[in-house]
């Protein structure tokens, strides 16, 4: 295949969430959040696995940078835990939870690489869930005031802060399907919590903006939905539904000023959207200086009375959408592989919201990996050609987008390490760098050789 360069200052890096790799869930005196609560209750989490120990970064983090400047990255994403910060998600901070975040930024900028942390990806305080999680309008209040605290210890040397990581998974499959933490069932509180999760990533970029910080961002895991039958007025309808549920729920009030009408109608359906307060709109609004994207695979859907519809996690379409069952080679966790997705995906985005730069936050493929003794660093290696073959695949993609004049910064591979992937635990890996989880040796994948190579290419 043909060489390709990517821009100058093209950022590569690599990503991760801290209750999926930290571990030390009672260390230094962080509080429980629902995801300790979840993984906890039986049937919920694959084999009751649990983030109490996962890749044990919290005490490996000086080893993992220095891999991470091994394989070159310029960038590495990351989430604070906030019941690290506030144990109860609210009122004093605990010094010696930032002090961990401290250590870590110090040694990613020690090594040259730029540090992007998330606010939050998914681990609530449970006395927050206690009260309502993100179906209560004070939790958005009270992110504001977790993520000033975490700026102001940091913001001296991060200059990029996303706020929330795929507000979707947190409102549709926490609330929805329960597939997620808080594990519920219930339209009405899922359509209530993508409102509060928007209104505390507007609180929480304000209060960053006003305390100088220069990069605000937030990412968003859109779907690139396509009907199954591009000549369907029925498959038409339903692209246009899921859609509404799944984008521009989110990217109407962040890029375009409100929500849009059809999708508050629909909403109006399961819950009286009177959450949205006079002002709230306007706030969320507010303009951001990158929009994070998360890509994995399309969506595909037809109209059809009596189709199974998406359950709780599109919640309204049951009897008239049917989702397609994946197709082709899949990966690992059954997710189809199409890379045009992404192409479709950014070059939509920067057509309908046109003006934010993005950066693509996370994308990668789970594989059955087996560590053979023969790999490619000599020994215990992993050969995951598969893999390669997808990140392959899917930077052609992005390069494709950029040809198409789409102002994409940047390509971080989810994950650095395998890791705790939520309901499925830690039997779904993951990682460029394979993870041996019972004495947590790390062993760089053929993937992130290869990967090491682009970089240092700064293309294919
Ligand atoms: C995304 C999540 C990330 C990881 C990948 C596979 O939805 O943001 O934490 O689990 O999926």
């Amino acid at each position: 295949m043909s060489n390709l360069r990517f821009p100058e200052n093209f950022l590569w890096g690599a990503a991760t969430a801290a209750y999926q790799i930290e571990g030390a869930a009672r260390d230094d005196g962080r509080g429980p959040s629902i995801w300790d609560t979840f993984s906890r209750t039986p049937g919920k989490v694959h084999q009751g696995h649990t983030g109490d120990v996962a890749c044990d970064h919290y005490h490996r983090y000086a080893d993992d940078v220095a891999l991470m400047a091994e394989l070159g990255l310029r960038a590495y994403r990351f989430s604070v835990a906030w019941p690290r910060i506030q144990p109860d998600g609210t009122g004093p901070v605990n010094p010696c939870g930032l002090d961990f975040y401290d250590r870590l930024v110090d040694a990613l900028l020690d090594r040259g690489i730029d540090p992007i942390v998330t606010l939050y990806h998914w681990d609530l305080p449970q006395a927050l869930g206690d009260r309502g999680g993100w179906t209560n309008r004070e939790t958005a209040e009270h992110f504001a005031t977790y993520a000033t605290a975490v700026h102001a210890r940091l913001g001296d040397r991060v200059d990029t802060w996303t706020t929330l990581n795929e507000p979707w998974c947190s409102a549709y499959l926490g609330y929805g399907n329960g597939v997620h933490a808080p594990g519920e069932q219930d339209p009405a509180a899922a359509f209530t919590a993508v409102h509060h999760l928007l209104l505390g990533h507007g609180l929480a970029a304000r209060a960053l903006r006003a305390a100088g910080a220069e990069t605000i961002g937030i990412t968003l895991n859109p779907a690139d939905v396509r009907p199954a039958d591009p000549a369907s007025a029925a498959d038409a309808a339903a692209v246009r539904l899921v859609d509404g549920l799944h984008n521009r729920i989110f990217l109407d009030p962040l890029l375009a000023g409100g929500y849009p009408e059809d999708v508050l109608e629909h909403v109006g359906g399961f819950v009286e959207p009177a959450f949205v307060r006079d002002g709230d709109e306007k706030l969320i609004a507010a303009p951001i200086d990158l929009l994070g994207i998360n890509y994995y695979q399309p969506t595909y859907v037809a109209g059809r009375p009596g189709g199974a519809g998406g359950g709780g996690a599109y919640p309204g379409t049951e009897g008239a959408v049917e989702f397609l069952p994946p197709v082709g080679p899949l990966t690992d966790m059954g997710w189809m592989i199409e890379p045009a997705g992404l192409t479709r995906l950014l070059e939509r985005i920067a057509t309908d919201y046109p003006g934010v730069p993005m950066l693509i936050t996370e994308n990668g493929a789970a594989f059955p990996d087996k560590p053979g003794v023969d790999g490619p660093d000599g020994a215990g290696g992993v050969m995951d050609t598969d893999r390669i073959a997808y990140l392959d695949g899917h930077l052609r993609a992005a390069h494709e987008a950029i040809a198409r004049g789409v102002d994409l910064r940047g390509y971080l591979v989810w994950s650095l390490l395998d890791n705790f992937e939520w309901a499925e635990g830690y039997r779904k890996r993951f990682g460029i760098v394979h993870v041996d989880y019972l004495t947590q040796r790390r062993t760089p994948k053929a993937s992130a050789r290869w990967y090491q190579e682009v970089i240092s290419r700064n293309g294919l």
